[in-house]
């Protein structure tokens, strides 16, 4: 991939460079406060403001604290990433980018900090709420849609927190130990994709270490992969705080220290250019970012720009609506029967959760709850509060009075989920469970009323005990300030529900690839479940979780057919061109997500059954047809080779699949991939013979060495006993390093073992 460039300021950059003073040079790669970047009045250098985001503006005022105490001034919050990743369409988070963009725009905000694309290791990470998915495929894909939205108004973003930041417990002392390919199969490619395509104007270097390492600190990482390897042109931006050593953060390639840590970090910077520590052209090459950065915002204004906060929580609730996910519906309970007596049960009704508390959270007063959509729809809904936000145990009066409106409907809706205190940046999460008071709730309404819908507001994965008791799961996250209105839209069937899960609910937390290294008490944490992160481990494992990754139910019914790729062999410059009918079998318009997984080829690595390489969201009226394409490169069939340290395809037969989720393919077709990358297989004393005789080239050669020799390859092995099977012997040869032809062959010895050696190698 061709990386793409931020567009060039046309100011003469070198020139506003050079006229700088090595004083106000330090002073640059430092923020001026919480929020601004520091300007230089004398050379009419102004100072910009950036802004949390990811999900909508949280611009502070100057006594900033970031834990957000102060509050922010007042925004559009829209549905955060756990939701919006839901949608699995790029466009969306592109529309969602740009409504953000605009409002940045309209308030003088040149970076919104944003995406938050770390990948959900475990659904328990305090800040998966923000984050957008087990995957990093679908995560960089949405990433890159969403980038280019708020870019393409002339304010930055600021995918975070770079990289494998994936859980708050010791969030800016741990270090995430991986081993090489994992970091770049999974958690590097979460942002890979999103930095070639999309460009970011800056990216933001998490509090972390990876392998031992500080990321603030990686030349490696900085600079190698990002800068030398992906193309990135912008501005490294460490998390807000993020900074151990100065001197050495900058020589990695980390320019802007944010927020302001004051006029000793400046010293140590002009001392260590004094003593030849630091080289006066890494602090020039750090500031022209930045001045790139504050004139491509300061000189493309967009002065028009609105803040529509009404018309924006229209939008707010289209995108919620799109994203919200529903899990079962076994006997089409819903949509609901336009009369019938609808009861609504649970104090989420009327005062949803819609976000999660930490640096992400918007201040807003314009919050839809379902109670009041429902009102303004003209729904027939009765209201039972069910238990106290604020109690974990269930309240026998709530409760009983709870049971009673669910019987006098005819349906009852029961909104439930994770309260504030359950998940929020700055820790984890224990546990998957609900807080008793919501699962108790629910058992006993279910027990009276057979029509029950639960309505779930949270960020990450959580248990349904009451799976089974329940006729219907409406997942609608933390929606944003429009979630009310959402829900009822889905409820209804104004919108027909098009969500797919973007992580696994599994069933159980034991049952999780990290459960074992998880948000421990150690600074190390390590990554011992390599590349089979989220479903990667559970499909190939066989596991049963309580909904996969990629699962999602509409209220009309979709069939694909007629899967087609344009060769059944792939050669190393090839791509495959892959074509899928989708049609809408049922009796109302709505979207279906088709989704594209490799099946690996049988390989000498333990790789995942499959991987999501491909996925379109397409609208269909009811009865309608459309082909959906894709088109796969060789990267869709690679793994990381940690010899080369290069990405590598092993030839092979693999298989591309549609799949309804992670769990369940619906059709199959294979292709012929041949090999590329990789090392060659070194050939001395060691290598085994099985290893030989599987490249034709070398085969023929150890065939011809063998030829004159009596009983061949197999030597004195060859004798087959009642004590040794054929098998046996073929099994001990194959496995047996060139050396050890000496001892069971009688022809052979050392020097010829040599002599062979040398013909190999010099194939
Ligand atoms: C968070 C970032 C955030 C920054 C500024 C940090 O604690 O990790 O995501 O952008 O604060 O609020």
């Amino acid at each position: 991939m061709i990386p793409a460039r931020p567009p060039v300021p046309t100011r003469d950059i070198a020139s506003v460079l050079a006229a700088l003073t090595r004083e106000e040079k330090v002073a640059m790669v430092q923020g001026s406060d919480f929020w601004h970047l520091a300007g230089v009045e004398r050379l009419g250098i102004p100072s910009v403001m950036v802004s949390d985001g990811p999900h909508g503006l949280r611009q502070q005022s100057q006594e900033a604290d970031h834990l957000g105490v102060n509050d922010a001034r007042e925004a559009v919050c829209f549905p955060t990433g756990a939701a919006s990743a839901s949608s699995f369409d790029p466009e969306l988070m592109r529309r969602l980018g740009e409504t953000i963009g605009r409002e940045a725009q309209a308030r003088d905000l040149a970076v919104v900090l944003g995406p938050a694309i770390n990948i959900k290791r475990s659904p328990l990470c305090g800040r998966n709420f923000e984050y957008l998915s087990e995957d990093p495929y679908l995560s960089s894909t949405l990433a890159a849609a969403y980038i280019e939205g708020v870019q393409k108004h002339n304010v930055g973003t600021s995918p975070k927190h770079f990289v494998a930041n994936n859980q708050e417990t010791r969030r800016m002392t741990s270090s995430s130990n991986i081993d090489e390919r994992a970091l770049r199969e999974i958690y590097l490619a979460s942002f890979e994709r999103a930095v070639e395509q999309a460009a970011p104007w800056t990216i933001m270097s998490s509090y972390n270490r990876v392998n031992g390492t500080y990321v603030g600190e990686s030349r490696e990482l900085l600079t190698g992969i990002l800068r030398d390897v992906w193309g990135f042109s912008g501005v490294v931006v460490s998390d807000w705080g993020a900074v151990s050593e100065r001197v050495a953060s900058l020589k990695a390639g980390l320019d802007l220290e944010m927020p302001a840590s004051g006029e000793a970090t400046n010293e140590r910077l002009l001392a260590a250019m004094e003593s030849g520590e630091l080289d006066e052209r890494d602090l020039d090459t750090a500031c022209r970012r930045i001045l790139e950065l504050i004139f491509r915002y300061v000189d493309n204004r967009e002065t028009d720009a609105v803040f529509d906060p009404q018309a924006d929580h229209v939008l707010a609730r289209q995108f919620a609506a799109e994203s919200i996910v529903l899990l079962d519906n076994p006997d089409n309970v819903l949509p609901l029967e336009p009369d019938s007596a609808i009861a609504f049960i649970g104090e989420f009704a009327t005062s949803p959760r819609f976000q999660g508390g930490g640096s992400s959270h918007i201040s807003t007063s314009n919050v839809t709850s379902a109670v009041a959509a429902a009102a303004e729809a003209g729904l027939n809904v009765t209201y039972a509060r069910g238990y106290d936000l604020e109690a974990d145990e269930p309240i026998a009066s709530l409760v009983e009075e709870a049971v009673a409106t669910a019987r006098a409907a005819d349906v009852a809706v029961v909104f439930a989920g994770l309260p504030d205190s359950y998940e929020s940046e700055g820790y984890d999460r224990r546990h998957l469970d609900l807080p008793r008071a919501h699962n108790e709730l629910i058992a006993a309404v279910a027990a009276v009323q057979p029509r029950t819908v639960v309505v779930l507001h949270n960020g990450s994965p959580v248990s349904m005990p009451w799976r089974n008791d329940v006729a219907g799961i409406v997942e609608a996250y933390l929606g944003g300030e429009a979630i009310g209105g959402a829900v009822v839209d889905i409820l209804t069937g104004a919108v027909n529900p098009s969500g797919r899960l973007a992580e696994t609910f599994p069933l159980r937390i034991e049952d999780t690839p990290a459960y074992l290294t998880f948000g421990r008490a150690s600074d190390d944490v390590s990554y011992n479940e390599g590349v089979f992160v989220g479903y990667r481990y559970y499909a190939s494992i066989g596991r049963d979780v309580l909904f996969p990754f990629g699962h999602g139910l509409s209220y009309t019914t979709f069939e694909v057919d007629d899967l087609t790729v344009s060769a059944r062999e792939m050669g190393e410059d090839d791509e495959i061109e892959v074509s899928v009918r989708v049609t809408n079998t049922g009796e109302r318009a709505g979207k279906e997500v088709v989704q594209l997984y490799v099946a690996s080829a049988p390989s000498s690595l333990p790789r995942p059954v499959r991987e999501l390489r491909g996925f379109d969201k397409v609208e269909l009226a009811a009865g309608a047809s459309a082909r959906v394409h894709f088109r796969l490169s060789r990267r869709a069939f690679a793994h990381w080779d940690t010899a080369t340290h290069d990405w590598a395809v092993e030839g092979g037969t693999y298989g591309i699949e549609i799949c309804a989720n992670a769990h369940t393919p619906l059709l199959r077709t294979d292709v012929a991939v041949t090999a590329s990358g990789g090392a060659p297989l070194a050939i001395d004393r060691h290598t085994r013979l099985g290893d030989l005789l599987e490249i034709p080239s070398y085969r023929l050669e150890i065939d011809a060495f063998f030829a004159d020799k009596k009983r061949g390859l197999f030597g004195n092995a060859a004798i087959e006993s009642e004590a040794i099977s054929h098998e046996m012997i073929e099994a001990m040869m194959l496995d047996m390093p060139l050396r050890q032809l000496a001892s069971f062959n009688d022809e052979v010895g050392c020097d010829e073992i040599d002599t062979l050696i040398a013909r190999l190698r010099a194939i």
